[in-house]
């Protein structure tokens, strides 16, 4: 029986944490897919940096000796920007690999490229960790999409930018200092201005509007503001009021025409991005039918990320067929009480 067979796509905060999952987490894996679930390569750029860590699986920064890896399953992306990651992406499509990808910038750029080929090749491209870190957002709102109609997003969809305000907010820490905080948390981009300067969460939000309205609005007509422009003394000013200042993407559909906005904004208590602190994302979704849902939880960082990539993995049961699907539920003793099911 052969392994389902991993190729990853950088070895950062992101895919090094997916590497460790998969180890940790084999068991689950196993018992989902009936057999060992292996990374068996790694593509980077300068692959020196990563030897100490990588010594189960082939290291490589040729993408080509990646791709000469036999029976290669799944590709699961969390490199950094559109290029080489959309080439190498297409390149594994056509190779006939599932694709998972944390890449934001890239979905919201070519996604809709991506997710023609995929179709067209009859593999799956899954991207839960694109938006919002381990909160399951997509997974969710792909449920919502058949039937309602949704009017309205507003989202904090960076989690460094709200790791920032809450430390000056809550510990009176300068921006530097926060932003560095973030930094060694692993929640920030390779380029930290790409979640300062509101292009992150701008990335996601046209994500979202992809997947919520299968388009997009102008970029250009977009209103893109990062946190900069806020400071110490304007969040105390807001604090003595009673509010908070936060960083709050927008989506509204109003009648088939889809506007955007990604910028700080003042919120009273009243409202419900109010109190998603530290590092924290939420999605309020408006459907005409369920009402105001919010999804709220960790939006960046190591294991977040993970688990978003490996609860895609272990999703790609339901439609592949070539993997065969065996779950297997154990019960042990210590296990008290279990859902009653008809036997
Ligand atoms: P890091 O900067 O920590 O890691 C990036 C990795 O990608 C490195 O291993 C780097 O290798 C590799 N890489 C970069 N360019 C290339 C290339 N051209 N070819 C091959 N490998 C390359 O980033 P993160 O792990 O934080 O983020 C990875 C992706 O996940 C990004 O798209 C990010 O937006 C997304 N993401 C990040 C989250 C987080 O909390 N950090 C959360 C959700 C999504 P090398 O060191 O050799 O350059
Ligand atoms: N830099 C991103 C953030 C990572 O802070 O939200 C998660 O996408």
């Amino acid at each position: 029986m052969t392994a389902v067979k991993i190729g990853l796509i950088g070895y950062g905060t992101v895919g090094s944490a997916v590497g460790r999952t998969i180890r940790s987490h084999q068991a689950n894996l196993q018992a989902i897919f009936g057999k060992e679930v292996q990374v068996a390569g790694v593509l980077v750029r300068e692959k020196q940096k990563y030897e100490q860590q990588v010594t189960d699986a082939l290291l490589t920064d040729d993408a080509a000796e990646l791709f000469s890896i036999s029976d290669l399953d799944v590709i699961i992306e969390a490199s950094v920007g559109i290029e080489p990651a959309f080439s190498y992406l297409t390149e594994a499509i056509h190779h006939g690999c599932h694709i998972i990808t944390a890449n934001k910038e890239l979905i919201a750029s070519r996604g809709a490229e991506l997710k023609r080929l995929a179709k067209k090749k009859g593999v799956r491209l899954e991207y839960e960790a694109a938006v919002a870190g381990g909160v399951p957002v997509i997974g969710t709102l792909k449920q919502l999409l058949h039937i309602n109609h949704v009017v309205k997003v507003e989202a904090i969809l960076n989690g460094t930018s709200n790791f920032i305000l809450t430390e000056m907010s809550d510990k009176g820490l300068p921006f530097e200092e926060a932003l560095q905080l973030a930094q060694e948390a692993g929640f920030a981009e390779a380029d930290p201005a790409n979640d300062v300067d509101g292009w992150d969460a701008f990335y996601k939000l046209m994500v979202l509007s992809d997947l919520l309205f299968e388009a997009q609005p102008d970029w250009e007509k977009v209103t893109r503001k990062g946190i900069r422009s806020v400071s110490s003394q304007d969040i105390q000013a807001a604090g003595e009021q009673g509010w908070k200042i936060k960083h709050v993407a927008t989506l509204e559909n109003a009648g088939g025409e889809v506007t955007a906005s990604v910028e700080p904004v003042i919120l009273s208590a009243a409202h419900p991005l109010y109190s998603v602190d530290g590092v924290d994302n939420a999605v309020c979704v408006e459907g005409d039918l369920v009402g105001k849902l919010k999804l709220q939880g960790p939006g960046a960082g190591a294991l977040p990320t993970a688990s978003a990539i490996v609860e895609d993995l272990a999703n790609l049961v339901h439609q592949r067929k070539e993997i065969e699907v065996k779950r297997v539920i154990k019960f042990t003793e210590k296990r008290e009480a279990v859902p009653f099911v008809h036997l």
